[in-house]
C-alpha cells in the first residue's frame, strides 16, 4: 500500500492497482467510459485524465490517465484540475453522438449521459453534420444502433478479447470506425448479450427486451439466481405489468462477476410464453378432456392424494422439493432423474466431502494457470465456467509481465508482449469443442478412454493412485505432458462433470485433483452437473437411492411429479408404462410438458420470476432467488400447492432436517430486516398504471416474507446491499454504478453474502477410486451426447429468442462413416436401436468425431436422447434438405465452423 493525495485528501492505496480504480474504491467520482474492472485499461477514450505532480515544489503538473496510472508513494493528484480538460474531451466524444436519448433505451442508465453530466460538457457547439452508419441485423439476441458509438472500443474488447469471438470488431476507414460484424449474420459468441452491458451507450440493445420495453426505473425488480444450469449466476430480472420484460448481471465475484451467458439472458422468455400453465385443470381419466378446477377445489384433490409417491426435480427448488417429500414422507420421495443420473450426483457430493479437493468457484478457475478439461463441453453445458477458463490461459502472459514489471492491469500491453502464449489447458472430449482455440492440446477420445487417460495422469502425479495399462504410445506421451504441466503449475485446476455419462470419467477427474494436493493446499476441481438444483436434489435424497426408476418400478398407482418433465429423464416407453399404470397422476409445473398432458390433475406453478427458493449450484453454493412479481391467479409457488407453511419456515425446516443443508437457513436476512423496495424511488406511473380500470389506487401486493416489498416502500441498497436487486447511487444510473457497492471496486458485494457452500472436504487424507471399466456396449456406433446452449435446456428451449438460435435434433457423424452407410448430402439418418426404428433425423459430418462414433444431440426436438443405449445402429432415410432452422442458427456443416460455432455444427 502507498499514500497519496487526492485534492489534498490522504489516501492509502494499493500501487498494484491503478489510480482510476483506487480513486473510485475510496469512493470518490472520477469519469471513465474504456477501463473495465475484468478487462483493464486501454486508455483510449481520455475521460479519466488527473493532473499529476512531480513533487511538492510542482505547481503545475501535467495531463495523465487515471487508468493508466500506477500510484507512487508520496504523489500528489488532482481531479478537479483536470475538469476542463475532460469535459473537452468529452465534447468531442459527442461529436458525432445523436443525443437522441429521448428514444434511446439506454436512456436513463446510460453511462455516456452519467459522464457527461459529471465532466460538466452542458452546451453543445459543433453544429456540423454528423457522422452517420448503417446498422446490422446481429441476431435475435442483439439490436445495433451504431450511429450511438463514442469508439471506446469495449465491445470489442469484451467479445473478441475477453470472451474469444471471431466474428465481431471494429473496422475503420480514415475517420470512420465501425464495430460489427464482418458481414450482417447472427453474432456467434455465447456472450454476445454482456455488449448491452459494456457498451457505455446504446449502441448494443437486448432486443428481446425491446420487443416490450420499459424504461428501466420502471421495472419491478428482486435479486435472482439463473436457472439456465448448474453455475447460478446471479441475476435482477426486471418486471412490468405482469410480465418479465429483461434480466440483467447482478454482481458476485464468486459466481458470475460481471458477466452472464446468453442463454442466461436471453433465455427467460418462457415465463411470459403461450407455453405457460396459467391455469388448474383436473381430468377424470387418461383419455378424457380436462377441465378447469377452481383453486382450492385443486388444492384439496392434491391434499387428499393420500399415499402417492412423490418424484422430485433438478429444475426446482430446494424448499418446492422439500415440500413434496414432507407431503409424501421421505421413503416415497423419488429423485426426478434416472438412478444412473443420481448415482453421479452423489458421486459428486461424495467427492467434494471426501477428497482433498478444493471446488472451484469462478475466481478459482480465472485465476489456474494449467487446466485440464475431462469430457465436459463446458460452453454448452455450463457457460460461464468457459468465459472464465478463457481467462486463466492468460495467466501466463500475466506472469510474464510481472516478470518485467508491467502491472495486471496493462491490458493491452500484456496482450502484446504475451501474443499467442497460454498457460496450458487440455481437453479430452469426444468431439470438438469452442475452446479448441485456446487449448494446448485437444485430445479426442470417447468418455472410455479419456478416463484411462485421466488415471495414468493421476498415476503419474502419485504413484499410489491407481494405474491403468494398455495405453498406446501417443496416449503415454499426452499423460505425461499434462502430468508435468499440471505438477508445474502453481493452482492446476481439473473440470469435469457428468455431460458425458460416465462415472469413471469423473473418477478420474477426482483422482487427478487428489493426487495433486499436498497438505498445504488443496488442488482445485470443478465438476459440472445438469441443472439449476441437481446437487441439492442429490442433498435432499440424503440416505435415499429412490431415484425415477425404482419411482417407475414402485407399483404405485397414484403420483404427484414435481416440476418435471419425466420423458426426458427415461426412455419414453417406460415413462407410458409407469403412467398407464397410475390412477392418479398430479402434475405441479410451470410450463407445458408431456408429462403435464398425461396428468390428470395439473397445478399452475410459478417460475423462478414468480416465487422464490434456493437453489444449489455446481459447487454446492446455495443461493437465495426472490419473487419478482405476484403472478395472476391461480398461478402460484409449488411449495404453496404442497404446504400451509411459509417459505422462510420451509427452508429452516429443510435446513434443520437435511444433513449438510443448515447452511440454507442463513441466506436470507430475518424478519427484522428493513424493507427493500422491489420499485426503484425513481419508479413512474404507479397511479395511472390502473386509471383506466380505477382512479383509485389499489392496495399494493404484499409479500408474505416480508423482506421485499411490491412497491416503492422500504429502503433501497444504498450502501447496504445485503438484498441488491438494482444498481443505482447519485450521478451513476447506469450499471457502473455497483463499484459503490463493493468493498474495492471490481471485489465483493459489500454486506452481501456469496451464498453458502453447503459441501466441502477437511480432510487431507488422499483416498482415490478404483479403476472400474465400464462393459463394452454393443452396436454400430457408440453414441456420445452434444449439447447444445440454446436449445439443450427444457425451460429456456421454450423461449422465441432462444428458439431462432436452436435446431431441431440431428446426429454428426465422421465422413467416412456417412460414406460407409451411403449418405448423400440430402439424406437423414435413421436411429436404429434393437432393431426398433427410434425416428429420423438429419445429420451432419465432423472431422472430429472418430470413426464408430456418433454424437447425437440431447434436448432438441426430433429425437429422445434418452431412448437410446450407449450404441446404435443407423441407416439411410430418404431425402432431407438442410433444415430452415439450421440456416436460422447459422450452421455450416463443416468442423473448422464447428469449433467456432459453439459446437453447434
Ligand atoms: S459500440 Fe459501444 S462499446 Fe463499442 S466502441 Fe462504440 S460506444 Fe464503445
Ligand atoms: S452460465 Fe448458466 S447460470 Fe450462468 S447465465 Fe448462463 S445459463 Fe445462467
Ligand atoms: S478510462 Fe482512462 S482513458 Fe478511458
Amino acid at each position: 500500500m502507498v499514500k497519496i493525495t487526492v485534492d489534498g485528501k490522504v489516501l492509502e492505496v494499493d500501487e498494484n492497482n491503478n489510480l482510476l480504480e483506487e480513486i473510485l474504491s475510496a469512493g470518490e467520482d472520477l469519469p471513465y467510459f474504456c477501463w473495465h474492472p475484468s478487462m483493464g485499461s486501454v486508455g483510449s477514450c481520455r475521460q479519466c485524465a488527473v493532473i499529476e505532480y512531480a513533487n511538492e515544489e510542482d505547481q503545475r503538473g501535467r495531463l495523465n490517465m487515471a487508468c493508466m496510472t500506477a500510484p507512487r508513494e508520496g504523489a500528489r493528484y488532482s481531479i478537479e484540475k483536470a475538469a476542463t480538460f475532460r469535459a473537452q474531451a468529452i465534447e468531442s466524444i459527442m461529436i458525432n453522438h445523436p443525443h437522441d436519448c429521448p428514444v434511446c433505451e439506454e436512456g436513463g442508465e446510460c453511462h455516456l449521459q452519467d459522464m457527461t453530466v459529471m465532466s460538466g460538457h452542458n452546451y453543445r457547439r459543433y453544429d456540423g453534420k454528423k457522422k452517420t452508419h448503417t446498422n446490422q441485423y446481429l441476431g435475435p439476441f442483439i439490436g445495433h444502433e451504431m450511429n450511438r458509438c463514442i469508439t471506446c472500443y469495449r465491445c470489442v474488447r469484451f467479445y473478441k478479447d475477453y470472451a474469444g469471438g471471431t466474428d465481431f470488431g471494429p473496422q475503420a476507414s480514415h475517420d470512420n470506425t465501425y464495430f460489427g460484424r464482418w458481414q450482417e449474420g447472427a453474432l456467434e459468441s455465447e456472450f454476445s448479450g454482456n455488449l448491452a452491458e459494456v457498451c457505455p451507450t446504446g449502441v448494443f440493445t437486448d432486443k428481446p427486451f425491446s420487443k416490450h420495453y420499459v424504461r428501466k426505473w420502471d421495472l419491478q425488480t428482486a435479486p435472482s439466481i439463473c436457472a439456465g444450469c448448474s453455475v447460478g449466476c446471479n441475476t435482477n430480472p426486471g418486471e412490468r405489468y405482469g410480465t418479465l420484460r429483461r434480466v440483467v448481471n447482478r454482481f458476485n465475484d464468486e459466481v458470475n462477476g460481471y458477466f452472464l451467458c446468453d442463454r442466461g439472458r436471453f433465455g427467460t422468455g418462457y415465463v411470459n410464453s403461450d407455453e405457460r400453465i396459467t391455469v388448474s385443470m383436473t381430468r377424470t381419466a387418461h383419455d378424457a378432456n380436462p377441465v378447469l378446477a377452481k383453486t382450492e377445489d385443486a388444492r384439496a384433490a392434491l391434499q387428499g392424494m393420500s399415499g402417492a409417491i412423490g418424484i422430485g426435480s433438478p429444475r426446482a427448488s430446494m424448499e418446492a422439493n422439500f415440500a413434496l417429500r414432507e407431503k409424501v414422507g421421505a421413503d416415497k420421495f423419488y429423485a426426478g432423474v434416472a438412478s444412473a443420473d443420481l448415482g453421479m450426483l452423489k458421486q459428486v457430493l461424495d467427492i467434494y466431502a471426501s477428497r482433498p479437493v478444493h471446488v472451484a468457484n469462478i475466481k478459482d478457475i480465472e485465476n489456474s494457470d494449467a487446466v485440464v478439461i475431462l469430457g465436459e463441453d463446458v460452453t454448452n453445458t455450463a457457460a460461464r465456467i468457459s468465459l472464465a477458463l478463457r481467462q486463466s490461459v492468460r495467466n501466463l502472459g500475466k506472469e510474464m509481465a510481472r516478470a518485467m514489471k508491467f502491472p495486471d492491469w496493462q491490458d493491452a500491453a500484456i496482450r502484446q508482449l504475451t501474443m499467442d502464449r497460454k498457460s496450458p489447458l487440455f481437453i479430452l472430449s469426444p468431439h470438438a469443442t469452442r475452446l479448441d482455440d485456446i487449448a494446448a492440446k485437444v485430445h479426442i477420445a470417447s468418455a472410455e478412454d479419456s478416463a484411462r487417460i485421466g488415471y495414468a495422469i493421476a498415476t503419474a502425479i502419485d504413484g499410489n493412485a491407481p494405474g491403468v495399462t494398455g495405453l498406446n504410445k501417443d496416449e503415454q506421451a499426452l499423460v505425461k505432458t499434462i502430468a508435468d504441466a499440471l505438477k508445474n503449475a502453481k493452482q492446476p485446476l481439473i473440470v469435469s462433470g457428468t455431460g458425458s455419462f460416465s462415472p469413471a470419467l469423473i473418477d478420474a477427474a477426482a483422482n487427478i485433483a487428489t493426487a495433486l494436493s499436498t497438505a498445504e493446499k488443496k488442488t482445485n476441481l470443478a465438476l459440472v452437473v445438469p441443472e439449476a438444483n441437481s446437487l441439492g436434489l442429490a442433498l435432499l435424497m440424503d440416505g435415499s437411492d429412490n431415484a425415477l426408476d425404482q419411482a417407475m418400478a414402485s407399483g404405485a398407482k397414484s403420483a404427484i411429479v414435481l416440476e418435471n418433465d419425466l420423458y426426458r429423464r427415461a426412455p419414453s416407453a417406460d415413462v407410458d408404462a409407469f403412467i398407464n399404470g397410475l390412477d392418479n397422476l398430479a402434475v405441479l409445473d410451470s410450463v407445458k410438458t408431456q408429462t403435464g398432458e398425461a396428468a390428470n390433475l395439473v397445478l399452475a406453478a410459478g417460475t423462478f420470476a414468480e416465487t422464490s427458493g434456493t437453489y444449489v449450484n455446481y459447487e454446492t453454493r446455495a443461493q437465495h432467488f426472490y419473487s419478482v412479481f405476484k403472478p395472476a391467479e391461480p398461478i402460484r409457488s409449488s411449495v404453496y400447492w404442497l404446504s400451509d407453511s411459509k417459505l422462510s419456515e420451509v427452508t429452516h425446516a429443510c435446513a434443520d432436517s437435511i444433513a449438510n443443508c443448515a447452511g440454507m437457513a442463513g441466506l436470507t436476512p430475518g424478519a427484522g430486516f428493513m424493507r427493500v423496495p422491489r420499485q426503484q424511488h425513481r419508479y413512474s406511473g404507479r397511479t395511472a398504471m390502473r386509471a383506466n380500470i380505477s382512479v383509485h389506487e389499489p392496495k399494493q401486493e404484499q409479500d408474505e416474507e416480508g423482506i421485499l416489498s411490491y412497491s416503492m416502500e422500504g429502503m433501497p441498497p444504498m450502501k447496504d446491499s445485503t438484498v441488491f436487486n438494482t444498481a443505482w447511487a447519485g450521478g451513476w444510473n447506469s450499471n457502473q454504478s455497483v463499484f459503490k457497492f463493493q468493498t474495492h471496486t471490481g471485489e465483493a458485494l459489500k454486506m452481501a453474502g456469496h451464498g453458502h457452500c453447503l459441501v466441502s472436504s477437511n480432510t487431507t487424507d488422499k483416498t482415490y477410486a478404483p479403476f472400474g471399466k465400464s462393459a463394452a456396449v454393443k452396436g454400430d456406433f457408440q453414441v456420445f451426447p452434444l449439447y447444445h446452449l440454446f436449445g439443450s435446456e427444457e425451460l429456456t428451449a421454450k423461449t422465441p429468442a432462444i428458439q431462432e438460435k436452436a435446431t431441431g435434433a440431428y446426429i454428426a457423424i465422421n465422413a467416412a462413416d456417412a460414406a460407409k452407410l451411403g449418405l448423400q448430402s440430402s439424406d437423414g439418418v435413421t436411429v436404429v436401436n434393437n432393431s426398433e426404428h427410434n425416428g429420423s433425423v438429419p445429420y451432419i459430418i465432423r472431422s472430429s468425431v472418430k470413426p464408430g462414433t456418433v454424437g447425437v444431440s440431447i434436448g432438441l426436438s426430433g429425437l429422445n436422447f434418452r431412448n437410446l443405449p450407449g450404441a446404435i445402429a443407423l441407416e439411410k432415410a430418404g431425402s432431407w434438405s438442410t433444415p430452415a432452422d439450421w440456416k436460422a442458427a447459422n450452421i455450416i456443416v463443416s468442423d473448422k465452423t464447428a469449433a467456432n460455432n459453439g459446437g453447434n455444427a
